[in-house]
């Protein structure tokens, strides 16, 4: 078993680790408190390959393995949790659906700009009657020939009015349940697709989330992916490696609230010693190390599975599960540790505090990644 990390993978880690304290530190707390999109920093991550990373160079990708990935996100999120969802999104739903299971013409056209990060990607699959019951689609994509007309509602889109892609989950055939949902690439632009308002959210007030209004689109079937009746085992297949990349923000969220608190913990004084030499504090210390590490380790196996090109679906719902939890509780940890400072902004920690209760929910929530382990160990 090798747990070293390779030179290309250390030096992905530590160019993500410069990139989040340069770039996402500077400002990050304004972001959220304004709900203000990362525009300038989500183009520098475009420069330096991170919207693209486990994409073939050919299509504009950066051809990096899993491990690196989840590394890069880690590294991201332990500073700015809304930066990577949208970093996540782009590559592991969007780029990778597009890779993976499109043809050559939609690579060339729509994979190209998203993994050079030159435009974003949404992944657009809930519904506001669709959630954790994603067969339950509504919108409906009706075959006319040679297009279809697309018409319903998707809410929760993660980069919903950034995005100028948009991959969109809608039922074709209705007596076939989810053997009749198509996925199919609709343009920013189309007319009658409409984007909602912004929501105002908890967490990750970084990056912008919208419900999308299709009324009467017309989607040209060159923008359908795979054969007919594909679209739900197409996100199925996206979301076993999405699950990688936000089991990694979780793991970013904890370690990074983790790392502030051990560092207060060493200067703040109490009963005229550090805090850090109290044992009720190193217990937690201790406690949220040994988390954040088997939270690691899960969310390494996943991807190292997913480049072995082993089955990962059970690995990844596992590292979700886990490092989301992790996320939850070592931040609020991590304020306790803090005290009263722990519960003003400038200390980042309520901030990860909010951004991790997300990472329980999105791409599946915990209680679906439990429907996924369990199915897969009764298999
Ligand atoms: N991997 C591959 N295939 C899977 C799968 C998985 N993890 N889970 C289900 N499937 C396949 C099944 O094999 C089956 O395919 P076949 O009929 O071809 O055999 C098909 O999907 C239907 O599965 P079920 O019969 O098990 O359907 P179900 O309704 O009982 O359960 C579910 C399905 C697993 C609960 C599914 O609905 C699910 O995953 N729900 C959660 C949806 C989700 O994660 N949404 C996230 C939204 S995207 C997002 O959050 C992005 C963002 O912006 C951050």
């Amino acid at each position: 078993m090798e747990f070293n990390l390779t030179e290309e993978q250390i030096a992905v880690r530590d160019a993500a680790r410069e990139f989040a304290q340069v770039e996402l530190l500077p400002g990050v707390i304004e972001r959220d408190e304004h709900q203000k999109f990362p525009t300038e920093q989500v183009r520098k991550m475009g420069e330096l390959g991170f919207m693209g990373m486990m994409v073939a160079p050919e299509w504009g990708g950066s051809g990096l393995d899993t491990v690196s990935y989840v590394l890069a996100i880690e590294e991201l999120s332990k500073v700015d949790a809304s930066a990577s969802v949208i970093m996540s999104v782009n590559n592991s739903l969007v780029c990778a659906g597009l890779e993976k299971y499109g043809n050559d013409a939609q690579r060339e056209k729509y994979l190209k700009p998203l993994a050079m990060g030159d435009v974003i990607g949404a992944f657009c699959l809930s519904e506001p009657e669709a959630g954790s019951d994603a067969t339950s689609q509504h919108t409906t994509a009706v075959d006319m020939g040679d297009h279809y007309v697309l018409n319903g509602t998707k809410n929760w889109i993660t980069n919903g009015s950034t995005a100028t892609y948009y991959l969109v989950m809608a039922q074709t055939h209705v007596e076939l349940k989810h053997k009749g949902i198509n996925a199919f690439i609709v343009e920013k632009g189309m007319p009658g697709f409409t984007v909602g308002i912004k929501e105002n959210k908890l967490g990750i007030r970084g990056s912008d989330t919208h419900s999308l209004m299709f009324q009467d689109v017309i989607v040209p079937k060159a923008n359908r992916i795979g054969e007919d009746g594909f679209g739900f085992n197409f996100a199925m297949g996206v979301l076993n490696g999405g699950r990688i990349g936000i089991a990694s923000q979780a793991l970013g969220i904890a370690s990074g609230a983790y790392e502030l608190a051990l560092e207060y913990s060493k200067s703040r004084k109490a009963f005229g010693k550090s805090i850090s030499e109290h044992q009720a504090i190193q217990f937690k210390l201790a406690h949220m190390a040994t988390e954040i590490d088997a939270a690691r380790l899960l969310c390494l196996q996943a991807a190292w599975l997913k480049d072995q090109g082993r089955d990962f679906a059970k690995a990844s719902a596992m590292a979700k599960l886990f490092a989301s939890r992790v996320a939850m509780e070592t931040s609020v940890e991590a304020i306790q540790i803090h005290g009263g400072y722990g519960f003003v902004k400038e200390y980042h920690v309520e901030r990860m505090m909010r951004d991790a209760k997300i990472t329980q929910i999105y791409e599946g929530t915990s209680e679906i990644q439990k429907i996924v382990i369990s199915r897969e160990l009764l298999k």
